[in-house]
């Protein structure tokens, strides 16, 4: 079970997993918010081995009744509520869904894995989580750990380390095999254009403004979605129960270096004079309680499983602007809620179970 699997990361997992082990079962429970869109499946949702399961991760009958149907020995949790911004502003929603979501679905696989007469033998409950639950990092050195003290800032940061705390209670308490994962700043294709990257091609595309926030000094640790896709498969299968493993690219860029990048490469590839949306760039109001850097050690993981990006960050910023350019549709459609008709003709009001 992948839940989360019509989204920005969770889409890329599922792709990855069919694409890597083609006689799995794969079943993607996601609810469809905003931010969840069949549209990014569209490749693969013919695979033989592959479901979709439109439900709640907070509805704890419902996901007892999948577990059970499709006899699920294996969680990749990735469902969620994933943007700071939105955090801010509405807490309670962050809070349902990545706390008591993430507690449903635990105590789902509990009772039922402990239910069955091999227990929790060649189970994995695998939970995705983020690098901001270790707070902020001075601008002049240092790196997150698998050690470093959790200090979450936002109501986002703050739900996703309440979510990994119940998960490794889970683990100590039951003997449930769990592992966490912390991974940086994601960018890649279908990513919802709220978040920095994509927002910010589509504004040049659309000669907008650029808002940055502050000064724009705030540093971030990229990473390509595929790499990190890459990444959760070889945890999956490979990690140790009980462990936690960072994940990131040793990729930090400042948010303003970051962003006349992206004006270079995007320009270029829409055939304007380089430096041309350069004057798009505005700097407004900061985020509240902005966490000035993020820093990913990811050695542990390199170390144990072998692991270790592929893209260096120009190539990866190409191909990510390329597919933004390539697929104006789907940006229209995420923006204006399309992709919800386009799941009830794909599916209408059936309940797929
Ligand atoms: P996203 O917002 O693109 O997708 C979230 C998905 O979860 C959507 O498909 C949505 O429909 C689904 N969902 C939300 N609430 C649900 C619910 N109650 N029940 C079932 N499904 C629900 O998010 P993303 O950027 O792909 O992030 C996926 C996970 O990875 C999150 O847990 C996030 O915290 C974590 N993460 C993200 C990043 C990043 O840079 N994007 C980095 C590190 C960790
Ligand atoms: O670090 C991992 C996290 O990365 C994930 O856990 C989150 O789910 C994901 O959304 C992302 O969080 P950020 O807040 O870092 O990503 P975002 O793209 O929103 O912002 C990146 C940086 O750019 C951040 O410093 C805020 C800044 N920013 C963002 C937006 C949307 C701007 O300056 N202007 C903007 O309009």
């Amino acid at each position: 079970m992948v839940t989360g699997g019509a989204g920005f990361i969770g889409s890329h997992v599922i792709r990855t997993l069919i694409n890597n082990h083609p006689d799995y079962r794969i079943v993607n429970v996601d609810k469809l918010t905003y931010a969840g869109n069949l549209e990014n499946l569209r490749d693969v949702e013919n695979a033989s081995g592959y479901r979709f399961e439109r439900a709640d991760i907070c509805d704890y009958n419902r996901i007892c009744e999948i577990i059970d149907h499709y006899s699920i020995d294996g969680i990749i949790h990735l469902a969620a509520e994933s943007h700071v911004d939105r955090s801010i502003v509405d807490p309670f929603t962050f809070a349902h869904t990545n706390v008591m979501g993430t507690l449903s679905l635990l105590q789902a696989a509990r009772t039922r894995w402990e239910a069955l007469p091999d227990g929790y033998n060649g189970k994995t409950f695998y939970h995705i989580s983020t690098d901001e639950v270790y707070g902020a990092l001075p601008a002049d050195g240092g790196f997150f750990t698998e050690e470093t003290p959790y200090s979450p800032h936002s109501p986002y940061s703050a739900s996703k380390a309440s979510s990994d705390h119940f998960v490794r209670a889970y683990h100590d308490t039951y003997g449930m095999p769990c592992i966490i994962t912390n991974c940086s700043n994601n960018y890649g294709p279908n990513q919802f254009p709220e978040k920095l990257i994509p927002l910010f091609i589509n504004n040049i595309l659309h000669h907008r403004p650029l808002p940055v926030y502050g000064a724009g000094l705030n540093v971030r640790d990229w990473l390509y979605v595929e790499d990190h896709a890459r990444a959760i498969d070889l945890v999956f299968h490979n990690g140790r129960a009980g462990a936690t493993y960072n994940i990131g690219g040793f990729n930090e860029w400042r948010n303003i270096d970051l962003v006349r990048l992206l004006v270079k490469v995007t320009d270029r590839l829409l055939g304007r004079p380089e430096g041309d949306s350069l004057p798009l760039i505005t700097f407004v109001t900061d985020r509240k309680g902005h966490d000035l850097r993020y820093a990913i050690d990811s050695t542990l993981l390199s170390r144990e499983l072998g692991w270790t990006p592929s893209l260096q960050f120009e190539e990866g910023l190409e191909k990510t602007v390329r597919w933004y350019l390539d697929n104006p549709e789907w940006v229209g459609n995420v923006t204006s809620g399309e992709y919800q008709k386009y799941y009830e003709t794909m599916y209408g009001s059936r309940k797929n179970l």
